[in-house]
């Protein structure tokens, strides 16, 4: 039965390029997640798009001195474009700068301020005299009050990942001149986050498919005791609140742009034309998963749900897999060190799948991961290339020059045919799993197990042996393997989109991959095969000190 899957994932600052940290860690999970999904059949909406607001914009704009409009207008086309070429597959990428998502997120604050879950009182804003203006959260730095981390931003703690609100800091100071600021009085609206600790705490309990760290998280929040959160800011760059008096204030891009799953929803139906189509996902059956960075579980699993519950009559997330962070050749990834690889620097020079196989491969799933130039070649060249690639095309250049690339008959299938095809069947079942529970790796390697144990059985068989003496025999391994090769375009096409889909093709089907869906089809006999190009490129080991010395430049 087919089932409604809405694929949301976090909204990326707009505020600087993408690199492998982002890829790993949330949009190529969702990616291999939505595809997934898609070829088994359900109806799948992958939404997300650039998160245009914050103090991360803001403050670019200004070290660049230029717009925050200009700034998230310049890395919004840069997402885009990365995005096509690394095969991220959404139904709609989108901004939280649209008129529809300002529209969304005021009737999400009406309602909830309708609902008694909004109120007014005094905060202590920091205002730094030097620079003359009040200071959003970010702009102040100190002493983290939890774990002591001496440079914790005044919304988070980056070392303990606890939220922060600026007068919690110790001795906090202005990240812009350095100067202390001091704390005036300013009104704003609290979201009223205490009122719905049982609910929440409930509805986790509940919640026994989260990973472990994601549940663990949550619990901690839960248990130090949900606080009432400020919801608006004293800037002038985000959405505006929809109350008279408010006219200098806009709302908080945390309270904001998690209401882009929602509104980027509600944007995709009225682009099919169909303005009531959001709510299949929203108010009818359906699973709703969020993939993100540890960074923001507590915003995913706690604050939106809490806004979706006072709003009222709308689904909750069913899975937030978050991700641990991914380290670069054993550092902490810094964009300001330059030690990070930029996607775009990568596609400049590799293909795409290679690195969607590395991420997938070794995906900082349950725990951080690395990644490093050497494994990188070296994953390629060994698996990819010797493995998966050489099999594919062992036996297609093979069947063009002894069959005349045509698919075999192959009679009677021998027990240890049979067997591969059964193993080939159980794998299907497997990975298919694996990527239920979004358990990327897992369903990877039982992938890449099948490319192994059908290279065993293609050298076992020896068909370059056995076609001097006997064709039937070599045909029928050709048709086994051909069958393995089928399935393994099935199994790796979530992760391996481009390669899976050539392989698709060089075994002579019509359609694509997506049309055919996640089954066994062995190629028939008499099938006309397509060109046996090589699906992987072996990279050079120059690569890796070539590479690793652009790292931290
Ligand atoms: N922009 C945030 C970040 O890059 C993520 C926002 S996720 C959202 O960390 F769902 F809140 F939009
Ligand atoms: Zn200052």
């Amino acid at each position: 039965m087919s089932e409604r899957i809405h694929v949301g994932v976090a909204w990326p600052y707009a505020n600087g390029r993408l690199h492998l940290g982002h890829v790993a860690g949330a949009y190529l999970p969702a990616d291999v997640f939505a595809r997934f999904n898609r070829l088994i059949g359900n109806e799948v909406l992958m939404v997300s798009g650039s998160d245009v607001h914050g103090a991360p914009i803001t403050i670019r704009a200004e070290r660049e001195n230029t717009t925050p409009d200009a700034i998230a207008s310049k890395y919004h086309a840069h997402f885009v474009g990365c995005w096509q070429r690394l095969g991220i597959s959404w139904d709609l990428y989108t901004s939280t700068g649209t008129a529809n998502h300002a529209e969304v997120t005021q009737d999400i604050f009406l309602t909830l301020l309708k609902n008694g879950y909004l109120y007014k009182d005094l905060v202590l804003q920091a205002y730094c005299p030097s620079c003359q203006r009040f200071l959003p959260d970010r702009y102040v730095a100190g002493v983290c009050p939890s774990c002591g981390s001496r440079n914790a931003r005044g919304d988070e703690c980056e070392a303990c990942g606890k939220p922060l609100d600026p007068v919690d800091l110790g001795d906090p100071h202005c990240v812009v001149c350095g100067g202390s600021p001091r704390f005036e009085k300013s009104e704003h609206f609290f979201f009223k986050l205490s009122a719905f600790q049982d609910r929440l705490a409930s509805w986790v309990n509940g919640m026994a498919h989260w990973r472990q760290n994601v549940i663990g998280a949550t619990r901690r929040f839960l248990d130090e005791g949900l606080r009432d959160r400020a919801i608006t800011r004293d800037i002038d760059w985000g959405v505006t609140v929809p109350v008279p008096g408010y006219e200098g204030k806009r709302i908080y891009v945390w309270f904001e742009a998690v209401i882009g799953y929602l509104s980027a929803t509600r944007e995709w139906a009225r682009c099919n034309r169909d303005d009531s189509l959001w709510e299949r996902y929203w108010k009818q059956e359906a699973r709703i998963y969020n993939f993100i960075g540890k960074d923001n579980i507590f915003f995913h699993t706690l604050s939106w749900p809490a806004i979706l519950m006072g709003y009222g009559d709308l689904n909750l997330p069913y899975d937030v897999p978050s991700n641990e962070f991914l380290s670069i050749q054993g550092q902490k990834l810094s964009t300001s060190r330059n030690w990070a690889v930029w996607v775009d620097d990568y596609l400049e020079r590799y293909e795409p799948d290679p690195l969607r196989y590395y991420l997938s491969a070794a995906m900082p799933e349950t725990q951080d991961s690395d990644f490093s130039w050497d494994k990188f070649v070296h994953r390629n060249n060994d698996e990819l290339v010797a493995t998966y690639g050489n099999l594919v095309h062992r036996v297609l250049t093979f069947t063009h020059r002894y069959f005349d690339g045509l698919v075999p008959d192959p009679g009677d299938l021998d027990a240890q045919a049979q067997q591969l095809i059964a193993e080939a069947e159980q794998t299907l079942g497997d990975v298919r799993s694996a990527l239920e529970r979004c358990s990327f790796k897992e369903g990877i390697r039982h992938s890449m197990a099948l490319a192994q144990k059908a290279n065993r059985y293609l050298d076992e068989q020896a068909p370059w042996k056995s076609v001097k003496h006997s064709k039937d025999s070599a045909g029928r391994t050709l048709y086994t393997v051909m069958g393995v090769l089928s399935v393994l375009s099935t199994v790796f096409s979530p992760y391996l989109p481009f390669s899976s889909e050539a392989l698709h093709q060089s075994l002579g089907f019509k359609g694509t991959l997506q049309d055919r869906g996640w089954k066994m089809v062995i190629p028939s006999a008499g099938q006309a095969l397509g060109e046996a190009s090589p699906l992987f490129t072996k990279l050079d080991e120059s690569v890796i000190e070539e590479e690793t010395a652009r790292l931290g430049k």
